[in-house]
């Protein structure tokens, strides 16, 4: 058995976190064995990590440091919960992953898509997502849904521009590998989204039970 590694994409306030219950469940309907986690975080250590990189701070948190601390992150949550899962056969279904370094810190901070693809080999090796779901939407949509949660987080202190570069990043990233990525309308109102993700759930399946 090999699992299959899901990740869930797309900017604040898609939808993510929600549908990624939704998905979660109906893949358990099927008898499957689904790990939900999510980036940064994922571990103990790894969550200590995101505290680090999400709260506001009075210092400024350089670009650099910022990508390092997210492979660390990711390094820690690989080693202690993603290849474990996968390698009993487990579905893991994680809310963020190396793609929102390259819309984030590539797009987003204007960092090198080629730092970030040497850290990507350093940390994961070959390995990569068997499949990304984009949660994409327009950016004044996602940006209300996060506000009306309440105290915004580092990177939805952000503005307009920050969020369109992530955008134009994720879908790039989706054009130039579409057998990977599937991109969800998430504009749309919630049972639409969810009937998008009912239409993708027989390939799902398949590929978890292949
Ligand atoms: N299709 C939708 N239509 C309207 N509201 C939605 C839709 N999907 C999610 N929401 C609401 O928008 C808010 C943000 O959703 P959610 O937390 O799932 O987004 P997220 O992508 O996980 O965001 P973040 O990246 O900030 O964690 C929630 O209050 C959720 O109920
Ligand atoms: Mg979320």
């Amino acid at each position: 058995m090999t699992g299959l590694f899901i990740t869930l994409e797309g900017p604040e306030g898609a939808g993510k976190s929600t549908n990624r219950e939704y998905l979660a469940q109906r893949l358990r309907d099927h008898g499957l064995d689904v790990v939900l986690t999510r980036e940064p975080g994922g571990t103990p250590l790894a969550e200590r990590i995101r505290e680090l990189l999400l709260t506001p701070a009075d210092e400024p948190m350089g670009s650099d440091t910022e990508l390092l601390l997210m492979f660390a992150a990711r390094a820690q949550h690989l080693a202690e919960v993603i290849r474990p899962a996968l390698k009993r056969g487990a579905v893991v279904l994680c809310d963020r992953f190396t793609d929102a370094t390259y819309a984030y810190q590539g797009g987003g901070r204007g960092l090198s898509f080629q730092r970030i693809e040497q850290l990507e080999t350093f940390v994961q090796g070959d390995m990569r997502p068997d499949l990304t779901l984009i949660f994409d939407l327009p950016v004044e949509i996602g940006l209300s849904r996060a506000a009306a949660r309440g105290r915004l987080d580092r990177f939805e202190q952000e503005g307009l521009g920050f969020f369109e570069a992530v955008r134009s990043a994720y879908l790039d990233r989706a054009r130039q590998v579409p057998q990977r990525y599937r991109v969800i309308d998430a504009g749309q109102s919630l049972p639409m989204v969810q009937r998008a993700l009912d239409a993708l759930l027989p390939e799902l399946l398949e590929r978890a039970l292949g």
